[in-house]
């Protein structure tokens, strides 16, 4: 080869290397093809990837060969397929799923491999049915016992929470499924949701709110997260700068996209600059009809490239927000090992009810009456609008099209057969998405009437009843009205159990309630919202098959008045010309119940099991930068069981108010059976301990002897030990 032959070579070979098509290539390093997408990108194609091309799809660049993002909620299992330019189902035949249980319930098993499980399931049903993104889970929360949307969150705990939330995501991410954690942040009631402005204290937000989020970003590196429709110092949380550049992009080193929620975005400017990456579901500003207003007038489209070609916001910004979302394709959409998944398998449902029967919550067992002897009655009376119910439909944006919905009554029906009969003894209205259903009192008195003469000819009374995923109970868009189970069940229960001792309440719902016929009930458990397998697990529980091991991720007050913002007034709740003040600051939930010694009706972390346990004198061991609590749990009763073990630490004092009792640690046991032990190891590592210092603007860490409080539940301390703590 001559000299000008090796040169014309050389120059090729350069040029193929330079046109290779690193970002195509599944082996080369992620940051490296996203860096080459992004050169061979114009400014047009990157901003056609920055908002919505249909209701639940952004683009890709089809020239180049760059997938689309499809998305789908979420949380509780793949949404039914909606047309592609309207809220209306498409009408698929194949688009029926799994529904999981609602993510309270998750919380509520206090076990994380049941959280692995559940991430694995359900990202393996979105795989298969397209989705690169599930819109979930959340991570909100429960500040308030009437937010309609609890059962979507994870308890009023940031630890439990964030705990939870690790093994899902990082479960659902390694299937080629991202997750989109969601309401970041501060979305912790429904009314005024689009509108309300929070204020909070710095170390409330960052102890509480962002807690959970934080350890989803630093331990499960979640590849996506929704922002909130609400505001936080005016601002709202779809583009709030300090939010989204400053904590979570900057100081949290978060490399993934931030996508709005449906109709979040309201600004040019802010969704520029202030760190949304992806606007979705904007709506017409009102002087347009739906079909005047197309996905390129949204505002970070034709607008926002506006800014970029006039140079009023550097090409830098627009470079970062499309390097996020490339990722976010090469990590789902092109990730050659995204699983093909699979949708309704019997692995998936197996999964839907362990998960079902470890989140129920036995909050009350008298005599025994648990678990079921049905050889002791003859005719069991089911009374109550939940007992037929499909749960799984309304609540909002996280219904679900179930091809198996087992109701209570039927898993009943077939566990006892003719000793069981029904009545619904209240009518509940239709889950309507943005109305309640009005219900005709006469119609109410009639059924009441109905189940109180049943009432008197049975020996066993199953009320199966509680709140709905109807407008204003457990439902997006509005919170509750009151503390009170609605349709007269208060009064229903308390005649039935007036009438028949025997009477189990069995209650769903994503919230706390108060309870003023406890007294009067022998046994109560709370369901939570248990998805297709929901009547099977249930009955496995009362049956005793499973032996109950769910604990309380939120607190019960015995009355409303008792949640600690309440007596703050409407400015703490629901707020007050669109300003709510998080009056109660960091003692949300337990955190205040203990530390100001109120007495809540069930405890944070409570819940009864068939079996008892006892616990060894814990010990600690501080060594380096963690200290570990060894407990060992023993079976001390007659049947097999698992354990929730819960290490609350309490710091040393200090002028700082500090809650008496904070969750730093928890395990559950494996099944143990009668007679057998487990010791538990739990490591704490010392920054957990820490607290949010407003003064510096950072987390801080109290020196001197800290205590660990090893418990059943926040109020039943078995053990405790105490280590010193240094800086
Ligand atoms: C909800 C989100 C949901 C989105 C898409 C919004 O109204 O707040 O949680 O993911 O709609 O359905």
């Amino acid at each position: 080869m001559n000299k000008k032959h090796l040169l014309t070579s050389l120059i090729a070979l350069m040029s193929m290397s330079v046109n290779a098509q690193v970002y195509l290539d599944p082996n080369a390093p992620l940051e490296e093809r996203v860096k080459d997408a992004l050169s061979r990108m114009t400014t047009h194609e990157k901003v056609k990837m920055l908002h919505a091309q249909s209701k639940f799809t952004s683009a890709g660049v089809p020239r180049l060969g760059i997938r689309q993002l499809n998305m789908d909620d979420g949380p509780h299992g793949v949404r039914e397929e909606l047309e592609w330019n309207t809220w209306s189902p498409a009408k698929w035949t194949n688009d029926s799923i799994v529904a999981f249980p609602s993510l309270t319930c998750l919380a509520s098993t206090w076990n994380r491999d049941l959280s692995e499980a559940y991430g694995d399931a359900v990202s393996e049903e979105f795989a298969f049915r397209g989705k690169d993104i599930m819109l979930g889970p959340g991570a909100n929360i429960a500040r308030t016992p009437l937010n309609g949307r609890a059962f979507e969150y994870m308890g009023e705990d940031p630890f439990l929470a964030g705990e939870m939330l690790v093994p899902y995501i990082k479960a659902a991410q390694a299937n080629g499924v991202a997750c989109c954690l969601k309401h970041f942040v501060l979305n912790d009631q429904e009314i005024d949701r689009f509108t309300v402005n929070v204020n909070v204290s710095e170390r409330a937000l960052h102890e509480i709110y962002l807690a959970p989020f934080k350890r989803a970003v630093e331990k499960a590196n979640v590849w996506t997260i929704m922002g909130s429709y609400n505001l936080w110092k005016g601002v709202h949380c779809c583009h709030n700068n300090e939010l989204l550049n400053h904590i979570l992009k900057k100081d949290w080193n978060w490399d993934g996209a931030l996508i709005s929620d449906w109709g979040g975005t309201t600004n040019t400017w802010e969704a520029a600059t202030g760190g949304l990456d992806i606007e979705m579901g904007t709506y017409t500003d009102g002087k347009l009809k739906e079909s005047e207003f197309g996905y390129d007038d949204y505002y970070l489209a034709k607008p926002f490239e506006k800014l970029i070609n006039e140079g009023k916001v550097p090409m830098s910004v627009l470079d970062d927000k499309v390097s996020r979302v490339l990722r976010t394709i090469f990590r789902t959409a092109m990730n050659p090992n995204k699983v093909i998944g699979s949708q309704c398998s019997e692995a998936h449902y197996e999964t839907c009810r362990q998960i079902a029967e470890e989140g129920i919550v036995l909050l009350k067992n008298e005599k025994s009456i648990l678990p079921l002897d049905a050889s002791k009655y003859r005719k069991i009376l089911v009374v109550g609008d939940n007992a037929t119910r499909s749960l799984t439909k309304g609540g909002g944006s996280s219904e679900l099209k179930s091809l198996k919905d087992i109701s209570p009554l039927e898993a009943l029906q077939s566990a006892y057969g003719d000793k069981i009969e029904y009545v619904p003894g209240y009518y509940a209205g239709r889950a309507i998405y943005d109305r309640v259903d009005p219900i005709d009192p006469k119609k109410q008195e009639a059924l009441k009437a109905e189940a109180l003469a049943k009432a008197k000819d049975a020996d066993l009374i199953l009320f199966i009843g509680g709140l709905n995923k109807n407008h204003r109970q457990d439902c997006e868009n509005g919170d509750r009205e009151s503390y009170d189970l609605s349709y007269g069940q208060n009064e229903l229960i308390s005649e039935l159990a007036k009438i028949q001792k025997n009477t189990i309440a069995i209650i769903f719902g994503g919230n706390p309630y108060a309870m003023p016929w406890l007294d009067q009930v022998s046994a109560l458990a709370h369901c939570w919202y248990l998805g297709s397998e929901s009547g099977t697990a249930l009955v496995n529980v009362l049956s005793g098959k499973v032996c109950p091991s769910g604990k309380l991720p939120i607190t019960f007050a015995t009355k409303y008045e008792d949640f600690p913002y309440v007596k703050f007034g409407a400015e703490a709740y629901p707020g007050v010309n669109k300003q709510v003040y998080y009056k109660e600051d960091v003692f949300v939930g337990y955190r205040h119940f203990s530390t100001n010694n109120v007495k809540p009706l069930f405890p944070f972390g409570f819940g009864l099991s068939y079996t008892t346990f006892s616990y060894s004198q814990p010990t600690v061991a501080a060594s380096g930068n963690e200290v570990t609590v060894t407990v060992t749990v023993s079976n001390t009763g007659k049947v097999a069981g698992k354990e929730a073990v819960q290490i609350y630490a309490q710091a040393p004092k200090s002028d700082l108010e500090r809650p008496i009792k904070e969750l730093k640690g928890f395990a559950k046991t494996k099944l143990l059976q009668p007679g057998e032990s487990e010791t538990l190891c739990v490591t704490i590592p010392k920054e957990e301990l820490r607290y949010f210092d407003e003064s510096q603007h950072s987390w801080a860490l109290t020196s001197g002897i800290y205590t660990f409080h090893v418990g059943a539940n926040v109020n039943d301390i078995r053990g405790k030990a105490t280590a010193s703590i240094n800086k």
